[in-house]
Parts: C-alpha cells; sequence; structure tokens
C-alpha cells in the first residue's frame, strides 16, 4: 500500500520538549470535493486556489508525559486553545484525529500538548476553519517528527503533512502548498493521488495569476449540514456516478482554459461546479437547500453585471449560503466598486473579506 511509506518504527533524536508554530492558508475549490470512501479518499479529483489573507496559526507546545505520575496512559493528552481561551469543543475532532494519524505518528501519546490556534478570519464568520486548521496542525506535528528524524526530505514532509491534513478533513490536504493544488487521481495529471495533495503541474496562464477572491458573508451561523453528512449523502445518491464523471471532465477542462487564459471558460467551468454542488445537496435524501435567497440575489448580480459590463467576474460556493467572488487581477478597481455599491448589502453586518491567491503555508 503506497501510504505505508508515512508509516514511521524509530526515530533516530530523542526530544523532550518544545514549540513549533505554523500558518495555513484556506483554499477555495474550484473543481469541487464532494463525495468519499475508504480513510478520507476523495470520489473525484479537484483542484482549487491557495488563499493568501483567510489562514489559521497554530503553535503546538509540547512536553514527554512521564508515565510514572500519569494515570491516563492509554490516551492522548492534549488541550486545544482559540485565541487564548480553551476551546473544548474543538477536542473530539482533534482526538479522532490523533486516533486516525497515530499509526502514521507513532509518538502522539509520548506527549503532552498544548494546541494554541486563532484565524485570520472570525470563527464566526461561516468560512470553514478546518481545513487551514487541520493543515497548519499536520505541519506542526510534522515539524516534530523532523526534529526527531532530520533527514527526511522537503518532498516527503510537505507530501507527509498534506496526507495526515488530509485524515483531519479533505479539504486540508490542499491547505498547505500555492498558488494550485490538485487533490485525487486524475488521467491527465502526473503525480495526482487520492493520498495528498499536489502542486497544479502545468502552465498558468498570466489572467490568473493574483486572481482575486472576495468572500461576501451571506450567513455567518452554524453550518446546517456538516460536510462529514454531506459527504456521506453521496454513498447512495441517485446522480453520484454522473456528478464524479463530471468532475473529472471539467478538471480535464480546465487544463487548457489554463494554459490558454480563457476567462470565459474558466467561468463556466467554476459556476457549474459550485452550482452542480448544490444540486447534489438538493437532490440527496435528506435534501438541503444551503443558499440563502441573498446568495441568489448575488449570482444573478453578478451575472446582469457580466452582461452589461462584459466584466469576467465570477462566482462560487462551498457548502453554505457565502459566495466567494473570483476575478482577474486587472479587474480589481471595477469589481471592488460593484461589491461595494451593490453586493455589499446582502451580506450579514455589510461584512465581506477580501483575499487572493496566495502561496501557501508557512513556519513561523
Ligand atoms: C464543499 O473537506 O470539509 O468545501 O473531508 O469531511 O472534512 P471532510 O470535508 P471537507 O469538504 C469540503 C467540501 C467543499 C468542496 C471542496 O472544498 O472541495
Amino acid at each position: 500500500m503506497p501510504q505505508h511509506r508515512f508509516i514511521v518504527c524509530s526515530y533516530t533524536q530523542n526530544l523532550t520538549s518544545g514549540k513549533v508554530s505554523w500558518q495555513a492558508p484556506s483554499n477555495i475549490a474550484l473543481v469541487k470535493y464532494w463525495g468519499k470512501y475508504g480513510e478520507q479518499m476523495p470520489m473525484n479529483a479537484s483542484v482549487s486556489f491557495t488563499l493568501k489573507n483567510c489562514n489559521t496559526k497554530t503553535s503546538l507546545t509540547f512536553e514527554k508525559r512521564n508515565f510514572a505520575k500519569d494515570s491516563n496512559h492509554n490516551g492522548f493528552d492534549f488541550e486545544v486553545f482559540l485565541d487564548g481561551k480553551r476551546e473544548v469543543s474543538f477536542e473530539p475532532k482533534i482526538q479522532k484525529f490523533f486516533e486516525r494519524v497515530e499509526v502514521y505518528l507513532p509518538f502522539l501519546k509520548d506527549f503532552k500538548f498544548k494546541i494554541e490556534t486563532s484565524n485570520s478570519f472570525p470563527h464566526s464568520s461561516g468560512i470553514a476553519s478546518s481545513a487551514s486548521g487541520m493543515s497548519a496542525l499536520a505541519l506542526c506535528l510534522m515539524d516534530m517528527e523532523r526534529q526527531m528524524q532530520p533527514d527526511i526530505t522537503e518532498e516527503y514532509f510537505i507530501e507527509k503533512a498534506s496526507f495526515l491534513a488530509r485524515l483531519g478533513s479533505g479539504s486540508a490536504c490542499r491547505s498547505l502548498q500555492g498558488p494550485m493544488v490538485v487533490w485525487g487521481e486524475h488521467p491527465e495529471i502526473d503525480g495526482s493521488t487520492n493520498l495528498f495533495g499536489t502542486k497544479y503541474p502545468f502552465a498558468v496562464h498570466k489572467n490568473f495569476h493574483n486572481y482575486q477572491d472576495t468572500i461576501l458573508l451571506v450567513d455567518k451561523g452554524e453550518k446546517q449540514v456538516s460536510s462529514t453528512v454531506g459527504h456521506d449523502l453521496m454513498l447512495d445518491h441517485p446522480f453520484a456516478e454522473q456528478r464524479f464523471r463530471q468532475a473529472k471532465e471539467n478538471l480535464s477542462k480546465l487544463i487548457p482554459v489554463f494554459k490558454n487564459g480563457n476567462i470565459s471558460e474558466f467561468i463556466k467551468i467554476v459556476e457549474s461546479e459550485a452550482l452542480s454542488l448544490h444540486a447534489m445537496m438538493m437532490t440527496s435524501m435528506p435534501y438541503f437547500i444551503l443558499m440563502k435567497p441573498n446568495t441568489l440575489e448575488i449570482i444573478n448580480r453578478i451575472w446582469k453585471f457580466r452582461e452589461k459590463t462584459g466584466s469576467n467576474v465570477c462566482f462560487t460556493l462551498d457548502a453554505g449560503a457565502n459566495v466567494h467572488i473570483l476575478y482577474p487581477q486587472a479587474e480589481i478597481e471595477a469589481v471592488s466598486k460593484f461589491i461595494k455599491t451593490e453586493l455589499k448589502q446582502f451580506c450579514k453586518n455589510s461584512e465581506f473579506i477580501t483575499d487572493w491567491v496566495g502561496l501557501g503555508a508557512k513556519k513561523l
């Protein structure tokens, strides 16, 4: 099994205590991951832009446990803090993550951990922090592993970090490198794999450099459907096979589009992907509508603006009501004005986040 290369039996160096910190970005999928099998394997390949401003910073403080004093031998020992405050509600997810990755990180039970995390975007913004959060934590753990095994290569480091992040949250494996990442086997993309994200390997036209993503915060509440429940609904979905085929074809179509800089084709694929994702949720059993009236209003305004001005602005959606407005760097001025005068009014408290494509995670 290819993942066996991430299993370690022993380390050369001893580690007793320390602290590591990483910043990892959020990402926005252009071809969506929706549907998984086995241990966090995607049913289709996806591709994303890595974001620059939306990120999570995580510090991991670790200390070797004293088993003579420690009564809880068999469990993991960790505490999670968000913005300096203990956040017990995050701990079950981390517990599950540790359970899944323990076979690949055999030192996990030997340490007591303090995980301190903060997001650049408000926690209540409805933006998923699981991708950037799991990526930042996976990078911290790999940083520890590298201290215990200094001869691991940079390539191994990043691949295993992405592999681990995937076990925390699928889309997190696309949140390490930039500017574009592919996750999932695709016949036309050499090196693509279900196990971890890899940098998009082909030419990208300058039209797509520094692509802009303004995130309109339409609904800031708790997610109506968790992504895990959503993915599971694809297991016996009547249109699942067609959807996975469509995603594969859309990724094939994007390859020449990125090469030639054809933004109008890009728009067709990206908007269709967003609506297909939501169509899957509307046609599953049980069914959900995750868009809000304001989501639709924004989409209609974008279409009208495009028709009237010839702009290349378009939208994509995640599994929620917020709208990501995508546009080329050359249109920053016109689109910013459009957002402020026409779209902002449809956001909760007029809030939006200005972001663009970034280059990936960094050690702090
Ligand atoms: C709609 O990565 O959040 O954002 O693997 O269950 O943690 P889990 O799911 P998650 O799913 C994200 C789905 C999406 C599309 C995408 O990012 O590709």
